[in-house]
């Protein structure tokens, strides 16, 4: 029996097994099995009114789970799906509670990865957080997986995932689209695609946010985050420094040359190496946008892991 069987096998009796996309290493489930779901949920130490994104390999799997389609969301399907674009739709009846946290909307994506779009289309659609202890960095490797849930941890190895950074995820469901998680496709894309414009409401942690995974905090090493600051030289043996302007390099400062893309699909990575060879933080040079997608990403989840 391959690995792949296996893992299939795995999800089809109802347990949870790890696999990559295109973003960063999902804890997969049966998205119609709530003994499976739930499985997810105490794997991660999750809180339950945190919903679940559906992964689908076709797009047709949407009328499963969506009560409507509107033409916006058809839109974007068809301009970046499969991609690291979560829609956000009012749900059908019979979508799981377990899935949506009671919301009456789900959110929906189809992830741009061969071993991804093979797994879930021999299992039908998963439910896919990121594979990690919750409050700790995204997987962007399957060693990190395994440092979370233990090394005989089911995961499907995709070697390092190639953005680094979660999906997008715009809400559908209002008048005005809106971004309730930025990601590697950015508000300008979605805008120019739409033809109209789309807001972002991902800055306010309000009473009750549109996005409910808004108000926990994510991303977060045991080593302290913090802003490099003027003037200040990259030089305390006890950090570890990742500087975009170009500057020396050494053991503990990593240049990245303003190719914010390379920052991203590191940084969680970087943010585990800091954890693992005991730095007391990280100091992370601030950046331009330099025109690049991924920029407002990248800063939203810098700030988390400062706050
Ligand atoms: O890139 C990704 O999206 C990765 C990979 C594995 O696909 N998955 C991921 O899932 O980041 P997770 O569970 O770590 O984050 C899902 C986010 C949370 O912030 C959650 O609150 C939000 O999506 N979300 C899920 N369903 C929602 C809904 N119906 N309405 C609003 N926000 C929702
Ligand atoms: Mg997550």
């Amino acid at each position: 029996m391959s690995d792949l069987t296996k893992y299939i096998q795995l999800i089809k009796s109802g347990e949870v097994v790890a696999f990559p996309t295109e973003t960063v290493y999902g804890l997969g489930a049966d998205a119609w099995n709530p003994s499976a779901i739930q499985k997810v949920f105490e794997v991660k130490g999750r809180p339950s009114d945190n919903p679940l994104i559906v992964h689908i390999s076709n797009s047709k799997q949407v009328a499963d789970f969506a009560l409507e389609i509107p033409d916006s969301a058809t839109k974007l399907m068809e301009t970046f799906w499969p991609g690291p674009l979560s829609l956000v739709l009012k749900k059908k009846p019979e979508v799981l509670d377990a899935v949506t946290a009671g919301l009456d909307t789900v959110a929906i994506r189809m992830p741009d990865h061969p071993l991804a779009l093979d797994f879930i289309s021999q299992t039908g659609p998963l439910v896919a957080p990121s594979a990690n202890t919750s409050g700790k960095p995204s997987p962007t490797k399957a060693t990190h997986v395994q440092q979370d849930f233990g090394k005989d941890f089911p995961v499907i190895d995709g070697e390092a995932t190639k953005i680094g950074l979660e999906s997008t995820v715009v809400d559908l469901t209002q008048p005005i689209p809106a971004i309730l998680r930025p990601g590697s496709i950015s508000r300008k894309q979605i805008e120019e695609d739409l033809g109209t414009e789309v807001e972002e409401s991902f800055f306010h942690h309000t009473e009750k946010p549109r996005s409910p995974g808004q108000k926990y905090s994510h991303y977060k090493p045991n080593a302290g985050v913090r802003w490099l600051k003027e003037n200040e030289q990259p030089e305390n043996p006890s950090s570890l420094y990742l500087l975009i302007s170009e500057r020396e390099s050494g053991s503990n400062i990593i240049n990245y040359n303003e190719d914010l893309n390379k920052l991203a699909a590191e940084l969680y990575d970087r943010f585990r190496q800091a954890d693992h060879e005991s730095f007391k933080e990280v100091v992370l040079e601030r950046f331009e946008d330099y025109n690049s997608e991924i920029a407002s990403a990248l800063l939203n989840r810098i700030n988390k892991s400062i706050l």
